[in-house]
C-alpha cells in the first residue's frame, strides 16, 4: 500500500499537532481539566500523580507521561490527530516517533514478571511483563545494594524508560530528571515521602536511588484507585447495581470464552441464556485472551491473559516510524515489529525453559515469539471525550475504531475482505479462534456495545423514589390585543412633470 503522507506534508502536520498539544498538556486536550486531586490517594500515590502529570520532565519541556497516557481517554493518547493519522505519538522533539502506540497505563499493575509457563496444556508459553513486547520484564533490580532491599516490579521498571527515551521525553540522563524534580513545586512532598536527602542530585549514588524512588512513586500512582477505579457500567452490573441492555448482554454472550464452561450471564441472568441462542455463546472467542471472568480471589476481570499472540495484523502504512532517521530505525520502510522475540533474546533462556510441542530448541522458541504482542486490557477501550473522537487500536495504532477491530477478528481470513499481508509470519499466527468467526453485522455491533460498558466513570441513573409530578402551570393570560391604528391619510398624488 502506498504511504499516504509525503515527508514534507507529514512534517507540517506534526508542527500543527504540536501547536495543539502544548496547550493540551496542562489542561488535558479540549480543555478538560485533569481532574481534582483525589483525597483517597496516600502521599506516595500523590507524589506519583505529580510526577506522572509533570510536563516539565522532558527536553525540551512540554511532555509528561500524561501527554501520551491521558485519563479522559483511558490513559492512552488524547491527541485526535495522532490517533487518526499516525498511531504512535510523537516525542518531546516533535518529529520523532517510536514504532508503537501507547497502550493504557491503567490496570497494568497486576501483570507479573515476564515468565515462561511450562504447561503443555497452555497454548501460550509466555506471560507477564509490561510494554507491548514485555521488555519491562521485572528483572531489573530497583534499590540494589542499598539499605532499601532490592525490588523487582515490572511496572516501576517500565517507568525507567520514557524519561530518557530520545523518541519520548528525551532527557539526557537520570541526573537531569532528578534535578528537575528537586526544583519542582512538589519537592516537599517528595522529601516527606522519601526522607531528607533523598533528592540530592550532587551525589551520583543518591541520583540513582532518587531515580528509583521516582519510578516507584509513579508505579504506586498507576496502581492507585484513581487510575484503577473499576467504576464502569460493567462493574456496576457485576455488583448488581446496573442493568445491561439487551444488546450489551448479547455482546457479552458473544464475547465470552466458550471453552471454560462458564458464563457471566448464567445462572444469575437466565434471560440472557434464553434470549440468545445457546450455540452462540463465545462465538467471538474474545474472552479466550481478554478474560472476562473475575480472578481466583474474586478480583475484578482485567480482560487480558497477560500473554503474547501474533494476530497476523497487516502493517500500519501510516506509521511515521518508517520515516525516522537510521539512528532510530535502520530498516526504514522495511521495519518489522518483532514483538516479544527481541525481549527473549535479551533475557536469555530461563532455568525453567523446556522444549514443548513443536518447539525443540531455544532458537525455535525465539522464532515462535516473532510478531507476538501482549494482549492489552480492554478496560476503557472505548473511553473518549465525545462520540466522534478517534482512538487508535493495536500495537501500531493502525485500526481506528472498535467496529474495525471486531471486523478484523471476524474476517481476517475471508479473502474478499483483503486485509493485506500479515506484518510477521513465522507460522505462529493465531488461527482457529481468530479470523473467520461468522459474526453478523448486528453481532459485531453487540460486541462493540459490550466493550463500551468497560469505560470508567459510569453514573448510574438516579434511582430512589419517583419525583412527584409538578403541578401544571397555568397558561399565562394572553396580552390584550392592541387597538388597530388608524390608517394614515393617503398622500395627494404627485402630478408627473409635464
Ligand atoms: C511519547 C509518548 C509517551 C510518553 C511521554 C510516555 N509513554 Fe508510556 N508508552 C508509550 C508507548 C508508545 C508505549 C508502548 C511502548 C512499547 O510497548 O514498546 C508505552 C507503554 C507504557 C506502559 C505499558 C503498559 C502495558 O500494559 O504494557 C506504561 C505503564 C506506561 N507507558 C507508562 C508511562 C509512564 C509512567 C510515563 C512517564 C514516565 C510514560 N508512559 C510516558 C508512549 C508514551
Ligand atoms: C488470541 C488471543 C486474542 C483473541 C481471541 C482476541 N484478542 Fe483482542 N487482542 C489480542 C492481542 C494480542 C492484541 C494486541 C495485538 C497487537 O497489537 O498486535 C489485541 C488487541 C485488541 C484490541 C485493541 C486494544 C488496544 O488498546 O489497542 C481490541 C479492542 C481487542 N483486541 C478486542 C478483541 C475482541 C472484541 C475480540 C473478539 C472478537 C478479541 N479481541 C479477541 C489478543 C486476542
Amino acid at each position: 500500500m502506498p504511504l499516504k503522507l509525503k515527508p514534507l506534508k507529514y512534517l507540517l502536520s506534526v508542527l500543527t499537532l504540536l501547536a495543539g498539544t502544548q496547550a493540551a498538556t496542562a489542561q488535558g486536550l479540549f480543555g478538560f481539566p485533569l481532574g481534582p486531586q483525589q483525597e483517597t490517594l496516600d502521599p506516595m500515590e500523590q507524589l506519583g500523580r505529580e510526577l506522572f502529570n509533570d510536563t516539565n520532565l522532558s527536553t525540551p519541556p512540554g511532555q509528561g507521561c500524561v501527554t501520551c497516557h491521558a485519563p479522559e481517554v483511558g490513559f492512552v493518547s488524547p491527541n485526535f490527530f495522532v490517533n487518526q493519522f499516525f498511531g504512535p505519538h510523537f516525542g518531546a522533539i516533535p518529529h520523532r516517533f517510536g514504532p508503537r502506540k501507547p497502550p493504557s497505563a491503567a490496570y497494568a499493575g497486576d501483570s507479573p514478571d515476564l515468565r515462561f509457563v511450562a504447561d503443555p496444556a497452555f497454548a501460550v508459553n509466555w506471560e507477564g511483563g509490561v510494554f507491548w513486547d514485555g521488555r519491562a520484564a521485572g528483572q531489573l533490580p530497583l534499590f540494589p545494594e542499598s539499605d532499601d532491599s532490592p525490588e523487582f516490579d515490572p511496572l516501576a521498571e517500565q517507568a525507567l524508560f520514557p524519561f530518557l527515551n530520545p523518541v519520548e521525553q528525551n532527557v539526557a540522563n537520570e541526573k537531569i530528571v532528578v534535578r528537575k524534580v528537586a526544583f519542582s513545586r512538589y519537592r516537599r512532598l517528595f522529601l516527606q515521602v522519601w526522607g531528607r536527602g533523598s533528592l540530592d542530585f550532587q551525589d551520583d549514588e543518591v541520583v540513582a536511588r532518587a531515580y528509583d524512588r521516582i519510578v516507584t512513586s509513579i508505579a504506586a500512582f498507576e496502581r492507585s484507585s484513581e487510575v484503577n477505579p473499576y467504576s464502569s457500567k460493567f462493574d456496576a452490573w457485576l455488583a448488581g447495581e446496573a442493568e445491561l441492555t439487551e444488546q450489551e448482554k448479547l455482546g457479552l454472550w458473544l464475547f465470552e470464552n466458550p471453552f471454560d464452561g462458564q458464563s457471566l450471564l448464567t445462572p444469575n441472568e437466565d434471560e440472557g441464556r434464553t434470549a440468545f441462542p445457546q450455540g452462540n455463546q463465545g462465538k467471538g472467542r474474545c474472552g479466550v485472551c481478554h478474560s472476562e471472568l473475575p480472578g481466583p480471589n474474586d478480583e475484578p476481570p482485567l480482560f487480558t491473559d497477560f500473554a503474547y499472540h501474533n494476530l497476523g495484523l497487516p502493517k500500519n502504512p501510516d506509521n511515521p516510524f518508517y520515516f525516522m532517521p537510521r539512528r532510530f530505525n535502520p530498516d526504514g520502510r522495511d521495519f518489522i515489529d518483532r514483538g516479544l522475540a527481541p525481549t527473549l533474546e535479551t533475557i536469555g533462556q530461563p532455568d525453567n525453559w523446556t522444549p514443548s510441542g513443536a518447539i525443540t530448541s531455544w532458537q525455535e522458541e525465539i522464532d515462535n515469539a516473532e510478531g507476538r504482542h501482549k494482549t492489552p486490557t480492554l478496560r476503557n477501550v472505548n473511553k473518549r471525550p465525545f462520540p466522534g473522537f478517534v482512538k487508535a487500536y493495536m500495537h501500531h495504532g493502525g485500526l481506528k475504531s472498535m467496529k474495525e477491530v471486531v471486523h478484523f477478528y471476524n474476517t481476517r481470513d475471508v479473502p474478499e475482505e483483503a486485509w493485506g499481508e500479515p506484518e510477521v509470519d513465522f507460522g505462529n499466527i493465531t488461527g482457529g479462534i481468530v479470523g473467520d468467526l461468522g459474526l453478523t453485522d448486528e453481532e459485531e455491533d453487540a460486541i462493540v456495545a459490550f466493550m463500551a460498558t468497560l469505560s470508567d466513570g459510569y453514573q448510574s441513573p438516579p434511582s430512589g423514589p419517583q419525583l412527584p409530578q409538578l403541578p401544571q402551570l397555568p397558561t399565562p393570560p394572553s396580552p390584550p390585543s392592541l387597538p388597530t391604528l388608524p390608517s394614515p391619510p393617503s398622500l395627494p398624488t404627485i402630478l408627473p412633470f409635464p
